[in-house]
């Protein structure tokens, strides 16, 4: 099982820069098997997400060439033989559920694997589902499958009770080649929905709205091949700043987008970190003596859930009283353990933690519960006096794009052991 060694790193200098974002990505694959023709996306980091994302695709008869170096995938659905996902690939990623649409608009069936629970939460698709019965699909679940078939969707009104990420994205694709006009009420408007919007209308997709909470899709007869560089990943982002901020460190951003991190960016400031809009990206200072502040997670342009565990782990070392509240994911706090091993002072009550700061994190062994869990684990460790061991590194690995080596060209003391 492959470990992170890390060591105590003092002031990271230098530049990193940010890869495309998995979670733009991931649906923007998925959207691939909308069209017979050729689809090529750019800067496409190789996380194991990703790969997982092209084994399914493969697996459904789409051919996919990806090349690494030049992180360029194209993608032909030309035919697809199943519609039927084997649970050994789709069970790898919750967002295997995002073939669910294009598969059903284009051979109206689909057969996936129910997105289990998790470590964050127990990852529902009742809303999806709502979507695609209100447009004319059926559905049964039976097995640990869940099963979608439909004579022809049309479009519809559909409001979502909680702005979903995953099923504003399946109804916005299903939309796209749906008969007549569909209007989703109460959608999601993180930056990844707008990305997805953007690839869409580059495939000849009729879409307004996205990024707002109400986006209208007026259904095509076909949509065509297109070329899209996806959207720089903002949590990727979001880590290198928190990074820099525990480190006392000073650091340039490449290939961001700073109104994707307003939530963050203002958070960092209460902080009292010191950030700069420049000409090539954000650059990041901090003298490393951090301010309290209070958090609660919220859907976009709220602060994002997938950015907590960072902040916890920051403001573990914050002069005073943090107090982090979790709105989106029932069960998002399973870090705190990991992060009280290695001398943090944090309550959990309900939803909320309260982070009493300290004066300083020891170096301990440690597991990476999440992928995100994971990369605040690998921050605390920069900042910690001593060593630390972080174990189930693999989850990590899913969404980001060789941290350890970019950490490393800022200066870190980070290694990938066996
Ligand atoms: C996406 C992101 C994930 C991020 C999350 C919230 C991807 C691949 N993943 O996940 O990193 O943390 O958005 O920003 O883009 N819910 C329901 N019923 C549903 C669907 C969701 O109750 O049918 C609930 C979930 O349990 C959760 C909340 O809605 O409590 C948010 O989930 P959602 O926005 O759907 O997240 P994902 O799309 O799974």
């Amino acid at each position: 099982m492959e470990r992170f060694i890390v060591q105590h790193t003092e002031k990271l200098q230098g530049t990193v820069t940010i890869s495309g974002a998995k979670n733009a990505l991931l649906p923007i694959l998925a959207a691939c098997l909308l069209t017979e023709d050729t689809c090529t996306v750019c800067d496409v980091p190789p996380l194991t997400d990703v790969l997982a994302m092209v084994e399914l695709l493969r697996g459904f008869g789409a051919e996919l060439f990806f090349d690494p170096k030049e992180q360029k995938i194209t993608v032909q659905a030309k035919r697809i033989f199943t519609t039927e996902a084997s649970d050994e690939t789709a069970g790898k990623m919750r967002a295997s559920f995002l073939t669910a649409a294009p598969l059903l608009v284009r051979m109206r069936s689909a057969k996936l694997p129910l997105p289990g629970g998790c470590q964050i939460g127990s990852r529902p698709i009742d809303l999806h589902l709502k979507g695609f019965s209100a447009m004319g699909a059926e559905n049964k679940q039976e097995h640990g499958m869940v099963e979608l078939w439909t004579k022809g969707l049309v479009g519809e009104n559909i409001y979502l009770d909680f702005p979903s990420v995953g099923a504003t994205e399946n109804i916005m694709m299903a939309a796209t080649l749906a008969k007549g006009t569909t209007v989703i009420e109460n959608a999601a408007a993180e930056p990844e929905i707008c990305d997805l919007a953007v690839f869409l209308r580059k495939m000849g997709a009729k879409i307004t709205g996205d990024g707002t909470d109400t986006v209208m899709i007026e259904g095509v007869d076909s949509l065509h091949g297109a070329v899209h560089r996806v959207m720089p990943d903002r949590i990727e982002a979001g880590t290198f700043l928190v990074a820099a901020a525990m480190t006392g460190g000073n650091i340039l951003l490449h290939n961001v987008r700073e109104e994707h991190l307003k939530p963050v960016i203002a958070k960092l400031t209460e902080c009292g970190v010191q950030m700069e809009l420049t000409k090539e990206g954000i650059r990041v200072a901090s003298k490393g003596i951090l301010a309290p502040v209070h958090i609660k997670t919220m859907p976009f342009p709220g602060f994002p859930t997938d950015m907590q565990a960072i902040f916890m782990s920051l403001v573990t070392l914050a002069k005073g009283t943090s107090v982090i509240t979790e709105t989106v994911f029932e069960n998002r706090f399973i870090h705190a353990g990991e992060l009280k091993r290695m001398g943090a002072d944090i309550t959990i009550d309900s939803r909320s933690a309260i982070i009493e700061g300290v004066e300083e994190l020891t170096g301990s062994k440690v597991r990476a519960t999440d992928l995100r869990a994971g990369a605040a684990l690998i921050l605390s460790a920069l900042a910690a006096r001593g060593e630390t061991e972080i174990s189930d590194i693999y989850h990590i690995e899913r969404g980001y794009d060789h941290i350890e080596k970019k950490l490393r060209a800022l200066g870190a003391n980070i290694y990938k052991e066996e």
